[in-house]
């Protein structure tokens, strides 16, 4: 009989075609979850020691055999070959070269099935509090900003048109909402992430008297998977991730996007340093915002997951079937890419300067005060229907002759509404207008600070109860 390399080699007669040793390997990539995958296999020896399927010197020499392959990766001297196909076979080989027949028993009682499953949710779960740090990060200097701008004014736009004046904090804290529901959902996803596969097998669980409970424990997993069916196909978790991934991307590509447009000259509303752009080989002039254009840009490829993803699954018969190894590449490049754009972003906006004149000229031009003017009408009693026709009359006759609301006399303004009176002035201007909006959540300075006070207060709290997720 000829040698065998692969494990299950017993079962062959011929050796795998080398094209499709190369088409089916995927150690080139998954080889970032060795540390999980050993860790998991430590938990997995002793557990079978302790239920007396291999004996405690075993899986003794197994946990010590295992811990030498994981330093010699780490140190970057151990060899990796796609004969080996995935993670999990080259560092049981290794481990059997190592240490010998003790290491041909650790495979027992599971399947790749449900190793890589495991591997895959221990990476992520330590993925997604990483990413939690990187949020929260980018939330505080967000914090930072706002306290610094908080009496900023400049124009609020709807349909990118002037629309009222708002607070430059309350602005940079709508962003802060956005990445508060991102972090909920990365915590919610967490809890579906952190359950155990582990005993699954290869569908249908095992014949031998192995102990989910006690692994559960050692690697701190609350919960245990309920079906091994279930547990071996089920890639729900990395969808979800990978769908927050996308929310969170989506929200920092419309930052950038407002970014690069108020660095246009048009805008100037502000400077993004010269360590975050770039210039132009051609055009001397140019300091171009790559790192926000990149970002943006980079959101598409974490769509491309999601969507990569889920054309995976819909179509798989119960339960494990290759495609799943297909997985991987998406979820790593999803994680990296978040993780980069957030770090960057982070950076980049503690290095920016607002243009404070110029958001507050931009404010006075283009009627911001139209709506103060005419809730001004409404609380001198006109229906405010009337109130808005009143309004757009003045602000046609502003436009005929260049001037704003503002720099109308009063006699101009009675020619229309002959409600109006001298306290009128007070409404037209950016300060008052702003500290007018006190509802709830508005813009009013009063609200903002609140806001800001109330997310310290939280931001205290969250690091007081840091890690428990
Ligand atoms: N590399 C495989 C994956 O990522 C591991 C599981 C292989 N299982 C199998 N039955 N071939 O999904």
């Amino acid at each position: 009989m000829k040698e065998q390399s692969k494990p299950w080699g017993g079962r062959f007669q011929e050796p795998t075609h080398k094209l499709v040793e190369a088409f089916t390997a995927s150690i080139s990539y998954d080889r970032r979850l060795f540390r999980y995958d050993i860790e998991g296999s430590i938990a997995h020896a002793r557990m079978l020691a302790r239920q007396g399927i291999i004996s405690k010197g075993d899986a003794r020499s197994i946990a010590a055999g295992l811990k030498g392959i994981l330093s010699d990766i780490e140190q970057g001297i151990f060899e990796f070959s796609s004969e080996d196909e995935d993670i999990h076979m080259a560092i049981e080989k290794a481990l059997i070269k190592r240490i010998g027949d003790a290491g041909a028993k650790l495979h027992t009682g599971r399947s790749r099935n449900d190793q890589v499953a495991l591997d895959v949710r221990l990476y992520l779960r330590a993925e997604i509090l990483e990413i939690v740090d990187c949020l929260a990060l980018l939330k505080a200097v967000i914090i930072e900003l706002a306290k610094e701008e908080v009496d900023t004014i400049l124009p609020g736009y709807t349909h990118l048109q002037k629309a009222q004046p708002v607070l430059l904090a309350h602005y940079l804290l709508a962003y802060r909402e956005m990445l508060d529901r991102d972090e909920s959902r990365l915590r919610d996803c967490y809890r579906r992430v952190n359950v155990l596969p582990l005993g699954a097998a290869a569908l249908a669980g095992s014949s031998l008297p192995i102990d989910r409970v006690y692994v559960a424990r050692q690697l701190k997993f609350p919960e245990i998977s309920k079906n091994s069916m279930d547990t071996v196909s089920d890639r729900d978790f990395i969808a979800e991730f990978i769908f927050a991934a996308s929310l969170t991307m989506m929200h920092l590509s419309r930052f950038c996007e407002d970014l690069i447009l108020w660095s246009t000259g048009e805008f100037n509303f502000v400077e993004i340093s010269d360590a975050f752009t770039t210039g132009s080989s051609i055009m001397p002039q140019k300091k171009n915002p790559d790192v926000a254009e990149l970002i943006r840009g980079k959101t598409g490829r974490i769509y491309g997951n999601l969507v990569a993803l889920l054309t995976l699954l819909k179509g798989l018969p119960m339960s494990y079937n290759r495609d799943l190894q297909e997985d991987k590449e998406p979820l790593f490049d999803t994680v990296d890419t978040v993780k980069a754009c957030l770090k960057i972003l982070t950076e980049m906006i503690r290095h920016m300067k607002f243009n404070r004149e110029k958001m507050q000229k931009e404010a006075e031009g283009g009627f911001a005060t139209a709506t103060d003017l005419a809730e001004y009408l409404v609380m001198k009693g006109v229906p405010f229907r009337e109130a808005h026709g009143v309004v757009g009359k003045l602000v046609r006759l502003c436009i005929e002759s260049q001037k704003d609301l503002a720099s109308l006399s009063l006699e101009e303004l009675c020619r229309f509404c002959p409600s109006i009176g001298e306290d009128v002035y007070d409404c037209l201007s950016l300060q008052n207008s702003v500290k007018s909006r006190k509802s709830y959540g508005g813009t009013a300075g009063e609200q903002v600070r609140e806001q800001i006070r109330q997310l310290e207060a939280q931001a205290g709290n969250m690091s007081k109860r840091k890690k428990s997720v």
